[in-house]
């Protein structure tokens, strides 16, 4: 018998790029018949909230500090008080849920926070984890973790290749950058780490990618776990046409920022402009930015660049007159709206995954400039092996300078090299549709999710 509208708790870690695709991912639940309860890790939570159309039920969680309080720098510190904070609420919340005849089946969490597994268990729900990550990196953390594969002491003192079942040989410029600068980050690493810590226990494993783009690690990681890829989590509607000078577009999105970026964009011949961003997280140095900032003058290409707030300081004096018409600065764009507005001619971004998953969905080719985490890795796939972009080239000192910026965005915007790339990224762009589209992988697969708890 089905039970209609089986109830599902949805819990990404909070940031930007973890909460984005598992909040995606309850809309797909919902559009089968699933209600998924999201809950968002906050400094202020407000009463529990529903989305659009009743789909999604919000539940924002405290995440564990006082209004005002300064948030802590040490991150094992702010990981252990999010992780007592939800231990205190979550069991309480899931007791309330049974008793108003509203039990969950299941607890879908970030793969950050592995010890979500035994909640979930002791409260008598499945528990599935959701990556963020594509599997390229996961495979090598799992690695890490088993013992088969150490970690260098430092990035710049171990040159030999790393080999990977099905992987292409990587040097230590395309490993996970806390595997290569170890000493740097010794509690990020040993988190990333522990993600696999009770993966042989968990009852489904979830990973925002899709089966043709990850083939050869994919059969392995499905001999080791139950692994169902649902991903590109990307708004459906925006896989299915790039957006023309269509002034209404339709979307609840619509602001004035989503205004400004548009109407900049409509002004602009198609594949002319460079979408420039580094996601939510990344700090560029000083010098970096100033580089940055003059190679995109130098390409005298139209630039749409995203600076965050907290960045603009970094952009050079009087640039922004400099450039005049020719770039547009902005401190959050509508990113994917952007990236399937026709006038974009390629991407500059940090390869964080979300970012990438987009470009590679809406078939925009790529300049990747990695920063951190599995950034380095995912361009290497980028560049390597789904061959849809470049990789700008840093120097000894770790800058990437002008001279490369320009040389980069050239060679991906036109000559053949270019071509080829763009090629390849509509290829991308056609699988990414039918992976998600009826019948496709990764509709089976949420398909596959939703028959468990119906
Ligand atoms: C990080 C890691 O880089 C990523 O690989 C990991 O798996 C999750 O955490 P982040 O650095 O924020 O995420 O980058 P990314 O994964 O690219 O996510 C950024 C998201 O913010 C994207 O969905 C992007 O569309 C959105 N965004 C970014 C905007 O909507 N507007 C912007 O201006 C910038």
């Amino acid at each position: 018998m089905r039970e209609e509208g089986s109830h599902v708790i949805v819990l990404p870690f909070p940031g930007q790029g973890h909460i984005t695709p598992m909040s995606q991912f309850c809309k797909r639940l919902a559009s089968k018949g699933l209600k998924p309860t999201l809950f968002l890790v906050s400094d202020k939570p407000t009463p529990p909230y529903k989305t659009e159309h009743d789909s999604v039920t919000v539940f924002p969680i405290p995440n564990g500090f006082q209004e005002g309080e300064e948030p802590l720098q040490d991150l094992d510190d702010y990981m252990e008080r999010v992780e007592t904070s939800i231990k205190n609420s979550l069991p309480k919340l899931i007791e309330d849920m049974k008793l108003s005849g509203n039990r969950p089946k299941a607890l879908v969490y970030d793969s950050t926070m592995p010890w979500l597994l035994d909640v979930a268990h002791s409260y008598g729900l499945r528990g599935a984890v959701f990556f963020t990550q594509p599997w390229l990196v996961t495979a090598i953390y799992y690695h890490v973790f088993k013992g088969s594969y150490s970690v260098p002491p430092t990035k710049y003192g171990h040159s030999t290749l790393a080999s990977f079942p099905s992987f292409p040989m990587l040097n230590s410029n395309d490993l996970p950058s806390f595997l290569c600068e170890s000493s740097s980050y010794p509690n990020i690493l040993r988190i990333v780490v522990d993600q696999l810590s009770n993966i042989d226990r968990v009852d489904i494993v979830l990973c925002n990618t899709f089966d043709k783009l990850e083939e050869k690690v994919l059969k392995w990681v499905q001999s080791l776990w139950p692994v169902l890829n649902i991903g590109p989590m990307v708004p459906s509607m925006f896989l299915d046409k790039r957006l023309s000078e269509d002034k209404n577009y339709g979307f609840s999105l619509f602001n004035a920022k989503f205004t400004e970026c548009i109407e900049w964009l409509n002004s602009k011949q198609p594949n002319s402009v460079v979408y420039v961003s580094f996601g939510s997280l990344v700090v560029l140095k000083e010098d970096q930015m100033m580089e940055l900032a003059a190679g995109l003058k130098q390409t005298e290409r139209f630039f749409l660049w995203v600076v965050r707030e907290t960045e603009t300081d970094k952009i050079p004096r009087n640039f922004v007159e400099e450039i005049g018409e020719k770039g547009l600065i902005v401190s959050w764009s509508p990113q994917l709206e952007v990236l399937a507005h026709k006038s974009i001619g390629c991407f500059l971004t940090h390869c964080g995954w979300n970012s990438m998953s987009e470009g590679l969905s809406l078939g925009v080719p790529m300049i990747g400039m990695p920063h951190w985490t599995d950034q380095p890795t995912n361009t290497k796939f980028m560049e390597d092996v789904w061959k849809v972009g470049v990789r700008v080239k840093a120097e000894d000192d770790g800058l990437v300078r002008r001279e490369e910026i320009v040389k980069r965005v050239g060679e991906v915007m036109e000559g053949e090299k270019g071509k080829e790339m763009r090629k390849n990224a509509e290829k991308w762009k056609v699988l990414a549709r039918e992976a998600v589209s009826e019948g496709g992988s990764s509709d089976k697969s949420i398909n596959e999710f939703v028959s468990m708890f119906w």
